[in-house]
């Protein structure tokens, strides 16, 4: 019996042992599997490397045209009846930027805080034969920008372009700012872009302006270059917006110095902007931050 148990066991052994032609179909199979998804991979990063490449030598050109074209040439995106939504538009730069857009024929929605302000440009608006829609919300409230968006979405409509130009600024140094400033200064001026962006799909053109003489850094005295007029600042941004730029800077050789100031050693950079340019010495002529200001 012991004899023959044995016997059986032996030929299951074998019969489970795969043969050696089956072996060799197994590697050959992972090899095939190995080199085809390798070979795919290769196809996709040449892919991707062409993609790259045309992009790469495209956004150059586009670059290249933009920036050389003279500005007669240049295509300009229209803004006839478009919807355009300008924060702080009760204020400086704001205040010229509807000023200019109406007369393009543009529906502008103006958001601000400042009650007055905006009930008196609304009359001016109106005096001039146009219509104003406008708003007041404070942008520091993010729930606020969302109600005040559902409304404008009801009675305007979608909104085509958005000029995120409400801010606020105090003229204190680093150690001496109130934490509520510090916190009111990063919701006006960064958070709130979030939410307001949020509220629509468009290109971004990022302004970059010098000093511009609208009240808000009142008292400051630049040292090589008066301060910009905010109507000439308004004309420039609309430019901006109608040529579809991505970064500008007001006036444009600034665009020089900051892109500058990414080579230079930091201490160089702060050793001319307080010898030669005089910046802090600047800011720190401007009026303080008053609490009518902040309210
Ligand atoms: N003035 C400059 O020298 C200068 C320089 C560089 C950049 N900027 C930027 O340009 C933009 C326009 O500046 P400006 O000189 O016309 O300033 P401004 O103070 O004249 O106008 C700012 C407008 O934003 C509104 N605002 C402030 N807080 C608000 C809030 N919480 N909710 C809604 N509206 C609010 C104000 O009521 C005002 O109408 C700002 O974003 C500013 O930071 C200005």
């Amino acid at each position: 019996m012991n004899y023959i148990k044995q016997k059986v066991e032996v030929v299951d052994e074998k019969k489970l042992e795969p043969s050696t032609t089956k072996k060799v179909q197994r590697i050959l199979r992972a090899i095939y599997i190995t080199l085809y998804k390798a070979t795919l991979q290769a196809i996709a990063r040449f892919l991707n490397f062409l993609v790259l490449a045309w992009l790469s030598f495209y956004y150059i050109a586009e670059s290249i045209v933009r920036n050389f074209t003279p500005r007669a040439l240049s295509t300009l995106k229209s803004l006839r009846g478009k919807t355009i939504l300008v924060t702080g538009g009760a204020g400086g730069v704001g205040q010229e930027l509807v000023l200019k857009l109406i007369k393009y024929k543009a529906k502008v929605v103006v958001w601000d805080i400042n009650e007055k302000a905006i009930a008196k440009l609304n009359e001016k608006v109106a005096e001039e034969g146009f219509k104003l829609y406008p708003y007041v919300v404070d942008l520091a409230d993010r729930e606020s920008v969302y109600k005040t968006a559902e409304k404008v979405k009801d009675e305007v409509g979608p909104i085509d372009v958005l000029i995120n130009n409400a801010g606020v600024v105090c003229g204190q140094t680093f150690l001496e700012l109130p934490d509520y400033m510090i916190e009111r200064t990063y919701k006006v001026n960064t958070l709130s872009c979030y939410w307001v962006n949020r509220l629509t799909n468009i290109n971004l053109t990022l302004v970059c302006p010098y000093f511009i003489n609208s009240g808000m850094f009142e008292g400051c005295k630049p040292h090589h270059a008066p301060m910009l007029e905010p109507k000439d600042v308004a004309k420039r941004i609309i430019l901006a917006i109608r040529r579809e730029e991505d970064y500008c800077t007001v006036p444009g050789n600034a665009g020089y110095i900051l892109a500058m100031k990414q080579y230079l050693p930091a201490k160089l950079t702060w050793l001319w902007q307080h010898r030669i340019i005089r910046l802090p010495q600047a800011m720190k002529t401007m009026r303080q931050f008053s609490e009518v200001q902040a309210a």
